[in-house]
């Protein structure tokens, strides 16, 4: 079946809730969030993660049918002096669909949707520093890697970095030039 990639709608709330508690279990290095924290919050909190205002973003959501086999969303930073910016975050496809350009698919559509709000200058990410597929996607559309925040997350005990990676959109001006 054809995979449709379109925005998540607050009426999906149960098949989001779904997969991000599946991505923060299965993956639990390449998130901040947790499973334990996030699989006992309140329907508000999944819904406030689906809400974004078309000026500040999207949800995109890979579908097969009913069935969210991929998610990416992108929020514009709400701060008066930093609504330039705005961050990837919880990309995720499910293990048995990797590999299949799933990923590449749902972020193209986020930078279309980024490049569609004039006012943004640049997009950030995360990514744990080992995650050689996320680093790899990412590069693919240009992002680079700013900085490394050390000993970021503690997973059962172990510690992991995490990349810092930005991708700039042009426009505006910038002491040092047009960075990164
Ligand atoms: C990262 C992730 C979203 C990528 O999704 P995907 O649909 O598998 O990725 P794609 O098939 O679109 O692949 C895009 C690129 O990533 C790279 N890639 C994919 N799988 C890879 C692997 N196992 N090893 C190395 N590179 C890989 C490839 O270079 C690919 O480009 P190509 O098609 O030119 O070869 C997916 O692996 C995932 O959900 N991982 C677990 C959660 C996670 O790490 N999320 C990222 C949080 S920052």
């Amino acid at each position: 079946m054809d995979i449709e990639y379109r925005k998540v709608a607050e009426s999906e709330l149960d098949e989001f809730r779904r997969i991000r508690l599946l991505a923060l279990r299965e993956s639990p290095t390449a998130f901040g969030s947790s499973f334990e924290e996030s699989s006992v919050h309140p329907d508000e909190y999944f819904t406030g993660l689906i809400k974004v205002e078309d000026s500040d973003g999207m949800l995109c959501g890979a579908w097969d049918g009913n069935h969210l086999c991929g998610v990416g969303g992108l929020r514009r930073d709400g701060r008066l002096k930093q609504r330039h910016r705005a961050s990837i975050w919880g990309m995720y496809v499910e293990p048995d669909r990797r590999g299949k350009r799933v990923g590449h698919a749902i972020l193209d559509r986020l930078l279309a949707k980024a490049r569609a709000i004039p006012e943004l200058a640049i997009i950030m990410l995360t990514v744990e520093a080992s995650n050689a597929p996320a680093l790899r996607l990412y590069s693919q559309f240009g992002f680079v890697k700013v900085g490394t925040e050390p000993m970021a997350l503690r997973v059962d005990g172990r510690y992991w970095d995490l990349d810092q990676m930005a991708l700039h959109l042009g426009g505006g001006a910038h002491p040092a030039g047009n960075v990164p």
